[in-house]
């Protein structure tokens, strides 16, 4: 048998176990300026090169099964980045949906977006709609943006909705549970019932969350890797799945516990 490391792309589907592939997979796609810096390139050839790995990740991802992969492409303090790269980065984006919508369909792939919309510039909102729209009917993979998103964000946008509903007194401080709070999180417009992220990646190495689903990773096992975003390869997706399935999830409870059930 050869090594995680030594795997081919072959050998990781065949070590991948189909009935523990997780359903949400999140990923904060880090290291694209680092990337293009150690090349000499300017940021935005590294944002260009992160496209094309979001397209080769969104492929494998439904390869393997996935059902929901949560992409984080820009967070709400991403707004305060030079307006230059503010601008490149949305322009890319919505190209980028437009320019892949054909294949999505194909691949019978939806795209959804969870963030502020209304914060977006009108020509991304134009060809993000047009995408949902194209999408809608489409049934595998969920590939959900998280576009002007902040966990923060989500969370106080659900408290705001919540209070509403008791100060007009369609619901009662007292009904406020785990359950009815996630009801409000922009999570839970998500097609296909998608559960909250079983796996948070991170490339580019740093160990931390930076404000992404703050709520709803609550028992997400976390994989960082050093890789830059544009190398990420789908052998390294692969690995992390693997890597996934070694867990024992033990959301709180014993190991004794877990095994009596
Ligand atoms: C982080 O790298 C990456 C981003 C802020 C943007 C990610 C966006 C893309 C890959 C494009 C997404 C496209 C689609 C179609 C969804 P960084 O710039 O923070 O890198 P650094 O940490 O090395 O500076």
């Amino acid at each position: 048998m050869p090594t995680m490391e030594q795997a081919t792309m072959e050998d990781l589907l065949k070590m991948l176990d189909p009935a523990k592939v997780p359903a949400h997979v999140a990923i904060i796609m880090d290291g694209n300026g680092r990337w293009a810096k150690a090349r000499g390139l300017d940021r935005s050839e590294g944002h260009v090169e992160g496209v094309s790995t979001v397209r080769r990740i969104t492929e494998i991802a439904s390869e393997a099964g996935v059902k929901c992969l949560t992409l984080y492409a820009f967070s709400t303090e991403n707004w305060h980045r030079p307006q230059a790269e503010v601008d490149a980065l949305m322009h890319l984006i919505g190209i980028a949906i437009e320019r892949e919508t054909p294949d999505l369909i194909k691949n019978n792939v939806r795209l959804t977006m969870i963030g502020d919309f209304a914060r977006m510039p009108q020509e991304a909102r134009r060809r993000l709609e047009g995408c949902f729209n194209a999408t809608a009917h489409c049934t595998g993979l969920v590939l959900n943006l998280a576009l002007s998103y902040s966990g923060r964000w989500d969370i106080v946008a659900a408290a705001r909705q919540i209070a509403a509903r008791c100060a007009d007194g369609s619901m009662a401080a007292g009904d406020i549970d785990e359950q009815t709070f996630a009801r409000y999180l922009s999570t839970a417009s998500l097609p296909c019932d998608c559960p909250d992220p079983d796996l948070l990646i991170r490339t580019g190495g740093d160990k931390r969350v930076s404000n992404f689903l703050l709520w709803q990773i609550a028992y997400a096992e976390i994989d960082v890797t050093d890789k830059y975003w544009p190398d990420f390869s789908k052998e390294d997706f692969l690995r992390a799945l693997i890597r996934f399935q070694g867990r024992e999830r033990r959301f709180g409870l014993t190991s004794e516990q877990l095994l009596s059930n």
